[in-house]
């Protein structure tokens, strides 16, 4: 058993139910089980810095060989992440930022280009004309202001594209804000959520209005399977989304690279694309595939692990024989 538990890894989840940060844990859980040194524990800070602060205080005194975390805040958590990093456990940060370079790796994908993504595609289906109502992701985050940054940065160099900001500071639509802006101005063209969940509130929160049906929504995540993105461009509720990948399985990798002494990138970027009617087929298809060869890996170390467990009551029941 020693030998089997060479690494442990720590995660600090900040939030866990919404279906990315799942599918995330999700990742991480199944990339870990492919590798039997590996002892992963993963702690959930119910969206609160503090429980998140905690949680990482007890890796530390745990002494784990690598702490990975995903962010809630991204300054709150600088102080118990840099002595992490001083008493010499390696630092892992995932999707959001933290304000600190006193970390070991980041990974995740570029936010700003998410956001640039979503300004060029409206762009070039409005030919440089529309109103768009844009559903900012919380400011205490780097990926709510990243994805907001990208975004003006191309749509303020097309004088009409007219944008609405609102913020959506909770992780969800400002329904009453929402319809009253939705009211309040010209014909929307676009809706551009911070993610796919918020896209899909704003579709349904736009039910049975007539402007519904020329409002195009566009979100962020694109997750396969039920309710996520990629279905929801499939049904024709989004027009597209973009692509951010959770990351969990990159990160038990870097993890691991990390506890064997390797070295590896301060920054490592995980690709972004956007999806539409035009290849949401073909992303899910790909998604499916490598959910089943996960599930088939999963399935074979089980029936290793049943035989093992066989064998080893086997030998146990030999060695009682031969010392009777
Ligand atoms: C889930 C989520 C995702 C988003 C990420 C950014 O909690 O809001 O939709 O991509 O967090 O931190």
């Amino acid at each position: 058993d020693d030998d089997k538990a060479k690494i442990s890894i720590g995660f600090s989840q900040s939030i866990d139910y919404d279906i990315w940060r799942k599918s995330m844990n999700h990742a991480m859980e199944v990339e870990a089980a492919l590798h039997p040194e590996v002892n992963l524990t993963i702690y959930n800070a119910n969206r609160k810095a503090k429980k998140q602060i905690q949680d990482i205080e007890k890796f530390i005194a745990d002494k784990v060989d690598v702490i990975i975390v995903s962010p809630f805040e991204s300054d709150s958590i600088i102080p118990v992440i840099e002595k992490a990093k001083a008493i010499g456990i390696p630092v892992i940060i995932v999707d959001r930022k933290v304000n600190t370079s006193n970390y070991t790796a980041y990974l995740g994908a570029d936010n700003v280009e998410v956001g640039r993504i979503v300004g060029r595609h409206i762009v070039s289906l409005s030919k440089g004309n529309a109103n768009v109502i844009e559903i900012k992701g919380a400011s205490y985050t780097s990926p709510g202001l990243e994805r907001s940054m990208g975004f003006s940065q191309i749509i303020n160099q097309y004088p009409n594209i007219k944008v609405i900001t609102i913020d959506a500071q909770k992780d969800e639509l400002p329904k009453d804000l929402f319809i009253k802006s939705l009211k309040n101005s010209p014909e929307i063209n676009y809706v551009y959520a911070y993610n796919d969940v918020i896209a899909y509130q704003a579709w349904k929160a736009t039910k049975g209005e007539k402007a519904k049906n020329k409002i195009k929504f566009i979100g962020v995540d694109g997750l396969n399977g039920p309710f996520g993105g990629i279905q929801l461009v499939q049904d024709g509720i989004l027009e597209s989304t973009v692509l951010y990948p959770t990351g969990g399985s990159e990160a038990i990798k870097l993890a691991m690279k990390i506890a064997n002494k390797e070295i590896v990138p301060k920054n490592n970027k995980l690709n972004t694309i956007l999806i539409n009617s035009l290849n949401a087929d073909i992303m899910s298809n790909q998604f499916d595939k490598i959910t089943i060869q996960q599930s088939d890996i999963e399935q074979q170390q089980s029936v290793i692990r049943r035989q093992e467990e066989k064998y080893s009551s086997q030998s146990t029941l030999l060695k009682l024989l031969f010392s009777l």
